[in-house]
This record gives C-alpha cells, structure tokens and sequence, in this order.
C-alpha cells in the first residue's frame, strides 16, 4: 500500500518489488522493440496519420519520459540527454508538426534508450522505496512501465492506419465456449467507485468514493459487429433521429458511413486489419467507432451509453460482500484464461471466448477486446488531487473528452484494471474503441 516504507535493500518485500518492476520494464520494451523493428527506418520516420506520430517520435518520447521522471528524479542522476527535452514534450509539439521535427534517427533513439534503460537498472539496484510518494510501493517505476505500454498501443493504432502490407503476427484469440447476450440488471445502491489501495493506480483513478445509483440494466457484451450492421443496414448512418446534433455534424461532414477500415464486400463488409483485408466476423465486437456513432447506435437501439460509474460497477461490484474489486473476476492479476490484452491476438475476441473473466453479475469482457465509450466527460473524481504531474490528467477535464473504460487487445495488463480510465475526443476511432448499451431499469426490473 502507498506509504508504507519498504526498503529495497534490507527488506524481502521490496526485493520482490524490484524483481517485479524489472520484468515489467523488460516487458514493455521488448513490445517497443517489436512494434519498432516490424518496418524500416524509412517508415519508422515517416508520418502514417496526421493523427498520429512518426513511430521513432514515440520511441524516442518512451525513453525521454523515462530519464526525466526516473534518471534525473528519482535517481538524482546527470542528465542523459537535456538536449531532446523540447522535441519529444507532447504538449510543446503537437502531433501533426512532429515530422518536421530533427528527430533522432532510429538507431541513435535506440541507443539513447539503452542509455536511459541501463542507468535505470543501475538505480533501481539501490533504490529505497521509501515513504517519498513517488517512490513509495515503487509507483514511479510502474507509472513509467504504463507510459511505455500506453505508447505501445498507440504505436500499435500508427500500425493499423499504415498502409502497405501486413507486418505484425498473431495468434487468433479463443473461440466461444459460452453463449453469451443479452443485458444483465444490476440493483439500485452505493458502490465504492476508485481506489485509494491500488499501488500503481495513477492520479484519475483515486481517491475511492462512494456512489449510489439507481437500478439499470447492462449489456452482457459489447456490441457486436453483426448487430452493428443491422444499423448500418437499417439506414442508421442516414437518420439524423438516432445522432446528437453535433454527432450528426460530424457524421454528415466527415461522410461516416460505417467504421473506420470498413468497406463494402458484396452483400456484406470487409475489414482492414494491420494491412490484410478479412471479412467482418459478426460475433466480434465492434471496433474503430467514435463516441458519436456509439450514441447513435444506442439510441437506435432503444437504450443509452453507460455513464462511467454504470460501467464501474458493472465490472467491480460484488453483490455477495458488497465490496469492489480490481477486475470483474476479483482481485488477481488477468490471465490468458481471463481477458484478451496484451497484443497477445491483435483483434478483438468473439463474445462468449471468456467466460472466467465474467462478472458475478454475468456481464463479459469488460476487460479487453475494445475500450469502451462511456456518456461521461473526463473530470476527477471528488477530491482529486493532481500526482505527480498536471499533465498527465488535469489539464483535460472539462466536457471536450470522454471517458472510455476497459482496455482494448491492444492493451497491457500493466496498463488496466477495473478502475482504469482513458480518455478521447467524440470524434476518435482510430483508437481500439467499441461499446456496450445501457438503459434505465423498468419500474417491473427493478424490484426483481
Ligand atoms: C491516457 C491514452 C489518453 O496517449 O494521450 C501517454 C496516455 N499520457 N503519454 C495519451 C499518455 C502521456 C494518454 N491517454
Ligand atoms: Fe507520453
């Protein structure tokens, strides 16, 4: 738990932390690598996406992040590098100016890694975890262990918008061993929504706080890409009545018809996935939607997106003692068994391939598969306070972002958990971004 003082070197506790935070750091970086040695410098250089950096820009930004916040501040350490902290500052160089930028060329960006990386085992040998905040149950280590995998994924989104053919492997995620559908009620009462125990849980996630919410009824799944073509075949994308105004907006503008990387295949759709056209699975959960058209969805559906505390509960609550957990299936870390994360398929799973990863209310893959949009605008919870830095949350609450919940197939297990909160504009879907329905509970439901 966050401060308590545990002392690398004369405790047993905190040797099992630095075992365990050096396999995290060897982990994520052995994702970098692969995610970077997948193409050429030339593509490494080059922009995918005005939406996206240049790769060797994420690259370099891991490593910078990672002398700034553990070299110079926790180790006390000599700058590396302090000529590279302008270049590779995400609010200082926005995205689409980031390749006319002196880049380092991939081979002196993975060298400059393996500086930082060495000079961080080297402080981690001597660290104290001490009462210190940012060291305390070795927060900083992980925080920088789940800066590199959330660059990793957005890596990961830079591959699936190249163009060109397919680099990446994978083995396909698991079959359906449950037949899984339809929506689960979860009863009116308080939850604790947050933590305050979670070590490496970062600043939005915090403080715990309890919420109380009327009954409503959850999805079991996410949606599904078959139920999202019967909208589509519906004329849902022609329909202003089922999009909010600015939705419509965005829709009529951008021309939006069906997802991102969709595209008509005889009667059906066809799917672009990391540079190889498949036919869309209709049990798989719908992915590359923006907030707008998961709205739209659901209101042609009849129902509502969850607010973000719904989601929470749905995935946290346990009706048996009334506490909340980490992850819907209790408090242990995901396994393989549990939630497709970890890049381990690179696509979404079909509903029903995890039924140990469940609820106690039955709802599924809350974790994994697709990050799912939520109705609620990214603020901190009550009594937020920003750790370590402004700029990692609190410079984007306000109504411009919404809160996407969940992780994606794309995600880390480092990098998610049940309280685990990402955020996008309502106009993204370039990000791993599905949905599930909500809807108030009937008068009949809720005294069930
Ligand atoms: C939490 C995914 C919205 O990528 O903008 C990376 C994570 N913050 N570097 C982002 C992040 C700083 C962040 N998201
Ligand atoms: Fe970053």
């Amino acid at each position: 738990m966050r401060g308590e003082t545990v002392s690398a070197t004369d405790h047993p506790e905190g040797e099992r932390l630095r075992g365990r935070i050096a396999e995290e750091l060897a982990r994520a970086r052995s994702r970098t690598a692969l995610l970077t040695e997948a193409v050429d410098d030339d593509d490494l250089m080059r922009q995918h996406s005005p939406l996206m950096s240049p790769l060797v820009w994420d690259l370099a930004h891991v490593g910078n992040q990672e002398e700034l916040w553990l070299v110079r501040d926790v180790g006390g350490r000599e700058p590396v590098r302090c000529d590279i902290d302008e270049l590779y500052d995400a609010f200082k160089q926005p995205r689409r100016d980031r390749p006319a930028l002196p880049l380092l060329p991939p081979a002196e960006a993975r060298a400059y890694l393996g500086t930082v990386r060495d000079k961080v085992h080297d402080l981690l040998d001597a660290v104290s975890f001490t009462d210190r905040p940012l060291v305390a149950d070795g927060f900083a280590f992980g925080m920088i262990v789940q800066h590199e995998q959330q660059h990793d994924e957005t890596m990961l989104a830079t591959h699936q918008l190249r163009a060109g053919a397919a680099v990446l492997h994978a083995p396909p995620p698991p079959e359906p061993t449950a037949r899984v559908g339809g929506e689960v009620l979860v009863p009116a009462g308080e939850f604790t929504m947050g933590t305050d125990t979670d070590p490496w849980a970062l600043d939005n996630e915090r403080p715990a706080h309890r919420v109380d919410l009327p009954a409503y009824v959850i999805d079991a799944t996410p949606v599904t890409n078959g139920e999202y073509e019967a909208f589509i075949a519906d004329g849902g994308y022609a329909d202003p009545r089922w999009w909010s105004a600015e939705g419509w907006e965005h829709r009529v503008s951008e021309q939006l018809v069906a997802p991102m990387h969709w595209r008509r295949d005889g009667d059906g759709w066809a799917y672009r996935r990391f540079g190889r056209w498949d036919p869309v699975r209709p049990d798989e959960p719908v992915v590359h939607v923006c907030f707008h058209e998961a709205q739209a969805y659901a209101a042609w559906a009849g129902k509502r997106l969850p607010t973000e505390a719904e989601w929470e509960k749905a995935a946290r609550w346990d009706p048996a003692t009334g506490r909340s957990r980490r992850y819907p299936w209790g408090d242990g870390d995901p396994t393989e068994a549990h939630a497709n994360l970890d890049q381990r398929h690179l696509r979404p799973a079909p509903v029903g391939a995890y039924p140990a990863g469940a609820s106690p209310l039955g709802v599924h893959q809350l974790i994994g598969d697709v990050w799912e949009w939520t109705s609620t605008t990214f603020r901190g919870h009550p009594g937020f306070t920003a750790f370590p830095y402004r700029e990692y949350s609190e410079v984007f609450f306000g109504d411009d972002y919404r809160v996407l919940r969940g992780g994606s197939f794309g995600t880390d297990r480092s990098a998610c958990r049940g309280t685990f909160r990402n955020w996008d504009y309502p106009i993204r879907r370039q990000i791993f971004s599905g949905f599930r329905c909500a809807r108030d509970a009937g008068p009949d439901e809720s005294h069930r």
